[in-house]
């Protein structure tokens, strides 16, 4: 395969990722090689994995890893890609004051591993009802010599003790939403499908959170940005305030229990 297939094989994703894809798999630039050789021969690695990108399979799972907060993480086709969106949810996580954390939906890891490294002296535990994502956790935990103690868990079945701090990026997309989504045949239902509002998980989180929260402890959630309206009227027990990501949706439900 030469250069220029490759490229054009990527082309359903957009030219933005087209460009970004091109240069992750090749090492350069596709503006630089058009004009230099665009027929110079790529490896047969490359034409096979220019293949499954254009079966639509996700950059991510074709490599088997993502960046998050800066950092590498181990992702397969058993846990959620993390979205930059979601570096957000770290962000705000980080601009507060607490000691112990509990990541509900941890999927790879990458919410709860990134509070434990750049918050080193504190007590992190994540959960998640998937024992083949945790497992994906607790590698990714290992290699980036992280102290999260992972827990697989319906929710806060597992869960003991309370927190300072409850934040999670659960499933929120409405069932019915699903079927016409990309993302749905690629990455984990479990990890997507929130229930017929979109509303079952971030509900359960809402009651637990008014146990296992310390009094005045936070609770951050990512949401959908069409939740704005049925959040608020989850958020009986806590002062709280809705905040949106760089892209201006709806994104982020930020607490604090009275
Ligand atoms: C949207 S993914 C988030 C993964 C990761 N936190 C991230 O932000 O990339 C949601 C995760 O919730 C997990 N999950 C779904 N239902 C759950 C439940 N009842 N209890 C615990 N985890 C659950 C799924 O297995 C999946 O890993």
């Amino acid at each position: 395969m030469r250069a220029r297939e490759l490229y054009k094989s990527l082309a359903y994703l957009g030219k933005t990722q087209q460009n970004w894809a091109f240069f992750h798999l090749t090492g350069q630039d596709y503006g630089q090689v058009f004009i230099d050789n665009p027929d110079f021969p790529v490896d047969k690695r490359l034409e096979e994995i220019g293949l499954l990108y254009s079966q639509g399979l996700p950059l991510a799972y074709i490599l088997g890893e993502a960046y998050f907060y800066g950092r590498r993480f181990e992702v397969n086709e058993d846990v959620l890609i993390p979205r930059p969106e979601t570096e957000g949810l770290v962000e705000r996580a980080l601009e507060l004051k607490w000691d112990s954390a509990l990541d509900l939906c941890t999927g790879s890891g990458v919410i709860a591993i990134s509070l434990a490294l750049e918050r080193p002296s504190s007590r992190i535990r994540a959960v998640d009802i998937s024992p083949k994502a945790l497992e994906v956790a607790r590698t990714n935990g290992k290699e980036l010599g992280a102290e999260v103690v992972f827990l697989l868990s319906d929710l806060y079945e597992e869960v003991e003790g309370s927190y300072e701090l409850i934040i999670s990026n659960p499933p929120y997309i409405k069932r019915g939403a699903l079927e016409s989504l990309e993302v749905a045949r690629q990455e984990p239902l479990l990890a997507l499908d929130g229930g017929e509002e979109g509303l079952d998980i971030i509900e359960r989180i809402f009651d637990g959170a008014l146990t296992y929260l310390k009094p005045g402890g936070y609770l951050l959630l990512e949401i959908g940005d069409d939740h704005e309206e049925d959040i608020i009227k989850l958020t009986q027990g806590f002062y709280g305030k809705i905040e949106r990501d760089l892209a201006g949706k709806v994104r982020y439900y930020i607490g604090r229990k009275i």
